[in-house]
């Protein structure tokens, strides 16, 4: 069941990703644009660190699969992507391996294949702190994601009812593995008081993985026989929604979540994420046009990203949160809502004795 489930993620999430998308709550956020940014390319570095971690690019491969034998073919293949263009890369669940030891390959090929990268696993939040452990120690993994997914086990036929045992879980596991724990939303946001919690159980860095790109309550609903969760579409915050309501998180936060260029990576970035995660749109790339288009494509980004950084006059990704923002539409609707003030976002640059009693 388990590894029909994951062929049938990958499918569906394919063909989501093969529509066009609509509006993005990245589009409501705009850099206000300097023109004497005075800045050389070369001087550009794109490493950024975390809780302790450091990473070469602010970019990474999200989880996404493992524990069939469709899905272990993908994982070679993100491994080799992963590895080619120095980007971290996070396995899908490993639950899969706890059930059924015998599929231990398709997850541990994301090792094999790129024996120097920073590889993350990925546990649910109610794995035991044992399994965790194995599941760190199949991929010599460098930080272990928990995925927290509500809204997709309410709409999965056969999903969890019971959440009431995630809370204490997230705290044991936390406190019981080697690594860092980064916890991570699917696609429906964490709030900032999720987050606040997430500090007080050990939780290292919180991945805020936003409404915005692959839904899985659509995913789930078409998995459904009479397809009757549709009116759950949109449920959740989008990912810029996500980081302005994070703004005085007190660990770390990373932007997943319908990133789909390098200006969404450079906006997460400048809205306060030290990283962004992509997971929908390069598997695409790579089931549509092969490992080699994948690499290419991650080089591309990763080339924009630093020509935007220059653009900006910003020589490393953490440079951009004093870059001046414009937040526009439902986007800032949700900031007054949430008493966020987006006016300061926009002075950014000036430096904050320019910011106070500046009306206008
Ligand atoms: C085919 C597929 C399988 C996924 N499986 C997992 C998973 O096992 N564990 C997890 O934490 N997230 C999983 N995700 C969610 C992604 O990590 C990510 O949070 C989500 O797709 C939103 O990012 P995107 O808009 O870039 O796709 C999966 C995503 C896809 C597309």
């Amino acid at each position: 069941m388990t590894a029909q489930r994951k062929d049938d993620h990958v499918r569906l999430a394919v063909e989501q990703q093969r529509r066009p998308g609509g509006h993005n709550q990245f589009d409501d956020v705009r850099f206000v644009h300097h023109a004497l940014a005075g800045l050389d390319r070369a001087d550009v570095s794109l490493a950024t660190a975390f809780a302790g971690l450091s990473w070469p690019v602010p970019l990474y491969i999200n989880a996404m699969t493992g524990g069939s034998e469709m899905t272990g073919a993908i994982n070679r293949d993100l491994a080799i992507a992963a590895r080619e263009t120095g980007v971290p890369l996070a396995s899908g669940s490993m639950s899969a391996y706890f059930k059924d030891p015998g599929c231990a390959g398709t997850f541990s090929v994301l090792r094999t294949e790129n024996p120097a990268g920073f590889v993350l696993a990925n546990v649910n939040a109610t794995a035991s702190v044992d399994q965790a452990r194995r599941a760190v120690d199949l991929i010599r993994a460098d930080a272990l994601q928990i995925h927290v997914n509500t809204v997709q086990e309410t709409v999965m036929p056969e999903g969890d009812r019971s959440f009431s045992s995630w809370v204490p879980g997230i705290g044991k596991i936390a406190a019981g593995v080697e690594v860092p724990v980064i916890v991570k939303e699917v696609g429906f946001g964490l709030s900032r008081e999720t987050v606040l919690l997430l500090e007080s159980l050990g939780v290292r860095a919180a991945d805020l993985g936003g409404r915005g790109g692959t839904d899985f309550g659509r995913i789930e609903n078409g998995r459904r026989e009479h397809a009757d969760y549709g009116y759950l579409t949109g449920w959740g915050q989008s990912t810029a929604a996500c980081l302005l309501d994070t703004q005085d998180a007190p660990i770390p936060v990373l932007a997943s979540g319908g990133v789909r260029t390098p200006l969404d990576v450079a906006r997460a970035l400048a809205l306060g994420a030290s990283g962004a995660g992509v997971s929908g749109t390069f598997l695409r790339t790579l089931l549509d046009d092969g490992v080699t288009a994948l690499i290419a494509r991650i080089t591309t980004w990763l080339d924009q990203l630093a020509a935007l950084l220059t653009l900006l006059g910003a020589r490393t990704p953490a440079a951009l949160t004093h870059r001046d923002l414009l937040i526009h539409g439902e986007l800032r609707d949700f900031c007054v809502d949430r008493g966020i003030d987006t006016r300061p976002f926009a002075r950014r640059s000036a430096g904050p004795q320019h910011r106070t009693g500046h009306t206008r």
